[in-house]
Parts: structure tokens; sequence; C-alpha cells
């Protein structure tokens, strides 16, 4: 339990100085900090102090201000008055000076003046809209990927917001599971670096500055692993996968210094995340010494009931609040209960104060207290939401972050003298469908800003070059009258650009789908464009892996372009006529049919492996289907080819106190420059308990002009080697380790082994 009793002198002493604070306060008068002379922890023990026991509570809750709504809604019209009593501590879903403005102005009404906080969901990007993040990840690009999140923050905080819910570090191996999108895949040593870059992006050097915002790790914890991939659904895992796979992103970002997290809406092995101690007290408050807040989910606290988990929900607040959930997100069960339970004599006010304090700290970093009025300021928000720099930023990461699957004899890249390209599919001309699930409606603003792959294709080609279009069909149903126009068109052309995929709001939060097909007729259309005789360049536009066995047989050329974002289309014209080369490789494995899931690179060798397809009898393989996926981790084309030779390792023999250097050359052996990403796998032969067949430990992404060739060097250290025994203890064991060099997690291209020894 959290004691911060202090002496009686201190109390004393404690007393005057809030006697001159209130003093301060009353008078509408803030010194700048430093003339003030406290540290943060004195001046949140200060205003701690001043505070009644409803005030306090009031810090705890976070209400939606419907500006947009992200949950299921409580309607409540007391929110002002609530406001004005010092009743919430933060909202949500508020946009924009002018509201944000009005907002704080009824926060400064109440006795102590305690700001608010405003909250919101900047997933990717504000205004200017970046790849949806599994996009992202795949540029492996992890300076791309925090330039993006500081462009984000930058953005979001000129607006008044000063908190992301973002980013979100939940390891996803179930493409079922429409929150796919929102993550970094499916590997946790890929994820934890993305995870470190985003919280760096979002908080900026320095909370206290007006473009940064805090970050928000969620969701905590192993929300994807809910089983069957459906959202929301239980969780059931050992401690070494949970240890292993799904925490270290979050240990992570605490060490980016993260400012907050967010519990998951699942339970953990039969305990919600919201009342879990386990994870909030035991391991993030206890063992990671995280001194940030942590915020239920939408209304979370009050899931426990419907789990079954917990009576009601004066019970529900109790074991949220004593579990480490600090602030309650749109429930109002802190705000009814938590009162109660202090005067009934079954909470301690320690458990309270310890939330407080917690917010209230990251309320003085922001400098709220110092100017509450601080990502106020009109200007600079016109400023920013205008910045043709962010667009310029957000076109470049969208052109790393698509995924060059298939070129068969080197369709792509097309030339800018091609005659006639017939440009088919439903999102050929899609615009806001580009922006991915969590595009913010930025209050007077047009949004609608983004370039459509239309758009795009047009900016890119010259006179000479006719685009002809045609829908053809729709996303979804079977609808089939438009194939007779898009087949005549592509007759026509010389060459066609088909774009199919699903709706951008067919995966995201509450998204999970049962199939993972391409939708509708879109495959049956590309069957009839096949017919004619043409090739055909597919452009996949989805927010998760989806299954496309046709297209991925049939088609010549298939860029996945998940979702680009507000440069959507000139990304995808960049690539397609080569000014840019995809540099992209996947980081969730694509299966060749939902019965396949879920799958993924790191799994266990069972006794029973197959060596191959066939390998089948009384083989850990389907009798019906391949257990190979369509397109695994790490897998990437470029328009150039690399090559990878003289692997070398410093030693044979390494100490548990020592490193081994790992270095290999690569060379551009095609005709175009381009960028690949080296991958580093290590593979632990024998263990105590059976390890990965092999496990992404290093990558590195080089720029390799035509015929150049670049020595590459890893470091592999005990961390490396190590892994969550029996025993619940991280240990590097001694014996044979495998080292790998692959283009993907299929191609390796060198390999080699040291010895581990005491
Ligand atoms: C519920 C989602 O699970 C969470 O990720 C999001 O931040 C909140 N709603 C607020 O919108």
């Amino acid at each position: 339990m959290v004691n911060f009793k202090p002496t009686l002198i201190e109390q004393m002493k404690k007393k005057i100085i809030n006697i001159l604070f209130i003093i301060v306060l009353n008078a509408g008068f803030f010194p700048p900090i430093s003339a003030q002379k406290k540290t943060v922890t004195q001046k949140v023990d200060s205003v701690l102090d001043l505070m009644t026991l409803e005030e306090k509570i009031g810090q705890l809750n976070q209400y939606n201000d419907d500006w947009t709504v992200t949950g299921p809604l409580i309607l409540d019209s007391s929110k002002v008055s609530q406001v004005q009593k010092g009743g919430v501590g933060s909202l949500l879903n508020c946009m924009g000076t002018i509201r944000i403005r009005s907002w704080q102005k009824v926060a400064m009404q109440s006795r102590l003046k305690i700001p608010l906080i405003f909250g919101q969901d900047v997933i990717h990007g504000y205004k200017t809209t970046f790849p949806i993040p599994l996009a992202e990840s795949c540029s492996w690009d992890l300076e791309a990927i925090r330039l993006s999140a500081r462009i984000s923050a930058t953005e979001a905080s000129s607006a008044g917001i000063n908190w992301t819910f973002a980013p979100m570090v939940d390891i996803a191996r179930d493409p079922r599971w429409g929150r796919v999108m929102e993550g970094a895949g499916e590997d946790t040593y890929l994820a934890s670096k993305i995870a470190y870059a985003r919280v760096k992006g979002f908080q900026g050097n320095n909370l206290g500055d007006t473009n940064s915002v805090m970050a928000c790790a969620k969701h905590f914890a192993a929300y994807g692993a809910a089983i069957g991939g459906r959202d929301y659904n239980s969780v059931d895992m050992s401690l070494q996968q949970l240890w292993e796979i799904y925490l270290p992103p979050f240990k992570a970002a605490v060490d980016a210094n993260v400012a907050t997290f967010m519990d998951s809406f699942n339970d953990i092995n039969g305990v919600p995340s919201t009342g879990n101690n386990y994870l909030q007290r035991d391991v993030l408050k206890g063992l990671w010494n995280f001194q940030g807040f942590i915020v239920s989910d939408w209304a979370s606290v009050g899931g426990m009931i419907i789990h079954g988990f917990k009576k009601d929900e004066y019970e529900a607040a109790l074991s949220a609040i004593t579990a480490g959930c600090d602030m309650d997100m749109e429930s109002r069960i802190y705000k009814n209960n938590l009162a109660k339970l202090v005067n009934d004599d079954k909470l301690s006010i320690d458990f309270i104060d310890d939330a407080v304090k917690r917010i209230l700290r990251k309320k003085f970093e922001l400098g709220l207290f110092e100017d509450p009025f601080k990502f106020c300021n009109a200007e600079r928000e016109k400023i920013e939401l205008n910045n043709p720099d962010y667009s310029i930023a957000a076109r470049n990461i969208a052109e790393k972050s698509m995924v060059l699957l298939k070129n068969q004899s080197n369709l792509l890249p097309l030339s800018k003298n091609t005659k006639t390209i017939a440009c088919i599919g439903p999102l050929v001309k899609a615009v806001m469908q580009n922006k991915g699930f969590w595009d913010v409606e930025v209050p007077g603003i047009d949004s609608s800003y983004v370039v459509s792959q239309w758009d795009g294709l047009k900016n890119k080609v010259g006179n000479k070059t006719k685009l002809l279009y045609a829908k053809g069909c729709d996303i979804e149903g079977d609808y089939r009258e438009g194939f007779a126009e898009a087949v005549s068109i592509a007759k026509q052309a010389d060459v066609v650009i088909l774009s199919i995929g699903e709706r951008r709001d067919m995966s995201g939060e509450a998204r999970s789908r049962s199939t993972i097909n391409i939708p509708g007729v879109q495959e049956d259309l590309l069957k009839e464009i096949l017919a004619t005789g043409k090739n055909v360049v597919v452009l996949i536009n989805a927010g998760r892996p989806l299954v496309f066995d046709y297209t991925a047989d049939h088609a010549q050329a298939i860029i996945y372009t998940w979702w680009l974002g507000s440069e959507a289309g000139n990304a995808i014209a960049d690539v397609i006529f080569g000014d840019v080369n995809p540099s992209a490789k996947l980081t969730i494995t694509f299966p060749r049919s939902v019965g396949q899931i879920p799958i993924y690179y790191n799994h266990f060798n069972t006794g029973h492996p197959p060596q191959n397809d066939s390998d089948r009898f009384y083989k850990s393989a389907y009798t019906d289907l391949s257990i190979f996926p369509r397109y695994e981790f790490g897998y990437g084309l470029s328009y150039t080819t690399f090559q990878y030779s003289y692997l070398k390792l410093s030693k044979r023999k390494m100490k548990t106190d020592e490193q081994i250097e790992v270095s290999a050359t690569i060379t551009n052996s095609g005709k175009y420059d381009g960028e690949e990403i080296v991958q580093l796998y290590l593979h632990d032969v024998v263990g105590s308990m059976v390890r990965p067949v092999k496990e992404l430990k290093d990558f590195k992404k080089i720029k390799l002009k035509a015929g150049e060739s670049k020595t590459i060097t890893f470091l592999i250290d005990k961390e490396k080697l190590s892994f969550f025994n029996q025993q619940l203890a991280w240990v590097a064991e001694p014996g044979e380790f495998e080292v790998m060099i692959g283009a993907s997690s299929k191609d390796i291209r060198l390999k080699d082994s040291f010895e581990l020894i005491n």
C-alpha cells in the first residue's frame, strides 16, 4: 500500500506554504516556475494539501466532450457544472484552441483552478494523416516513424491537445483482429524499437514544450492476443509468452519515459486488466518504477462488472483504484463510489492521493499550472495546421510504407512514356478512404485534403499518357454491371492499375472479421481483366493482412498499400513510376487462409515439423492446406536486387559478459539505387524450454547505389540471448546459437553459429 504521511513539522511548514499558495491561486496569479523554487514533487504536494476529498476524486475522472465519440456515450448535461466544481481532471475528444480555451476557462472557475488535460486519439496524424501504424512499421525506419509522431504532436498540441492515446504497442498475430492496423505487427524486437521511437516523437524533448503531447502506451496488456481475434475478448497465455512477447514493447515505452499508460479491455488469465494488481502495481508501478499515471480504457472500470469479476460499481471502483488504475475514462464509477469507499473505511485515502499526485505531476510537467492556456494559441494553430513541410514528410513515410509483394518480369516501375493506362477499381478515386481508421475530424479545417490515387497518378504522368478510369465494382456486394466498362478500357490500355481492398472502417476498433478475403466481387473483376491478356498492377488497400490467393497467383504485380494517409496518391505514383524504389518489408505474416491463423514466424519447433509443403504424414501440418504463409514476416521486394556475402563472427565462443560482432557485406546487384532492410535472426538450439525457430534480434536499413557494397555490423550480447525460463527469470543459457542474416524471416542468406559459455 502507498503511504506518504509527512511528519508534524513538515505538516506545519506545508500549511504555511499552502496559505500563501491559496492566496496566489485566488488572485489568479502564478509566479514563474523558476521563481517558485519548488520541485515538482513539492508543488504537487502543496496542491494536494489544499484539496478536499471531492476535489481529489474529481481529478480522477475523464469525460468525453462529444465533439467526436469513440465509445458508448453517457449523456450528461452537467459536465460544465462538474468542471466548475473541480469534478473533472481531463476531457477527451475535444479539439481546437477555441473549444479547448472555453473548457479551460470553465476549469479556471473552480476553487483551486486546476487545469484540465485534453486527450485525443491522435494515432496516425492530426490534420496531416500519416500511414496507419501497421503500414508505417513496414518501413522499419525508426527516424521516419519518430518524425511522423513528432509532426502529429506538433499539430495536435497547436490545437490545444496535451495527450494522445498512442502509441498502441500491442503485439498482434491474428489479422482477424481489426486493431492489427494500429500496432507495429507481430515481432517484439521491432515493435519495442518502434514503441520507443513513437513515444519520443510524441513527447519531444520535454513535456513542457508547447509542441509536445503526453504519449500513452496502450493497451496494457496483451490486448492483441484476444482469443479468436475477436475484439475485447479474453486472453489466456503463459507468463513466458506474456513476458517474452507481449510486455517488452510496454517496457520500451517506459524506457522512453512515456507519461501515461492505458488499461486494456480484456481479461488476462481471468483477471481484467483494469483490476489487475499484478500488471499495474507489481510490474508497471513496482518493478518498472513507472512514475506516470494509468487511465482506464473507455468505461473499462464498469466492464469488470459485465465480465462477472466484480458485483457492482462500488466493488469495481475499489478493485480498479487499488490495482493501480488512476483515471476513470467515461464511466463515472470513480466519481460515484470513491468517496463512499473512503468514508466506509474500505479504501485508504493513500490510494487516491497517489493517483491524484501522478495526475497533478503531469499537469505541472506540461506547464499547465503555469499557463492553463499555453496550448490555446489560435495563431500558432493556424500556422501549424498549414505547414507544407508536413505533407512532404507524410509523402515520404507513405513511400517507405507500401510493400511490393510481386513484380513478375519486372513489370514495375512503369515507364513514364506509357501511352494508355487503365485505372480500375472502387478505390482509385476514393478520397477519405486513404486516411485509414483513426483519422481525426479537425474542427474548422478542411480535413478532406487527401491525394487520391487518381490525382496522384494524374500529377505524375505527362500529357503523352492517357489515363482511363472505370470503377468496375464496389468494395462489397455483388454488383457486376461495371465489369463490362472496366474490361473495355483495359482492352484499350497498355497496362492496367487495379485498386481494390477493404473499406477503411473494416479494420480498426470493434472491426474483427471471421473472413479476411478481399471482399465482394473485386477478385472476380481482376479475373475478367486478366482475361484480356493485359498486365495488371494490383494495389491492395487494407488495414490488415487480407487473403487474396487468386490475385497472388495471377496478377503480374502487387503493391500492398495499406492506408497511406493524406499523401497516398502521390506516394503510390512515386513508386509505380520508379521515382521511389520500394523498400518496405512486412511486419506481420500474411496467411493463405484464415484456417492458418494464428500464424507467425517465431513459432516453436514441434516434435513433428514438416520439412516442406508435401511433408504431411504424421507431421504438424494440415491435411488440406499448407502450413506455410503466403508472405512471411520480413518479406518485401525492391526494383533492385541485393546480394549478401562474407558473414564474419568476431569469435566462436562468447562468455556471458562479452559481445560478439557479426558482420556481412551487402551489395546492390541490380540496376536501381535502393534500400535494403537486413535482418539478424538468432536461434537458441537447445534450451531448458523450447525456443522459437528464429527470433529477430537486430536489423539495419541501408541505402545502396546500384553496384555499391557496404559492410554492416551487428552486436550480440547476453540480452539478445536471454529468455524467461521455467523459474520466471531471464536467463541466457550456455550452448549453441545459430546466427542467420536474411532478407526476410524465410529468405536467410547467411548462416553460422557460436557457443555461449559460462
Ligand atoms: C477505446 C479504445 O480502445 C482506446 O484505444 C481509445 O483510446 C479510447 N477508446 C478513447 O477513444
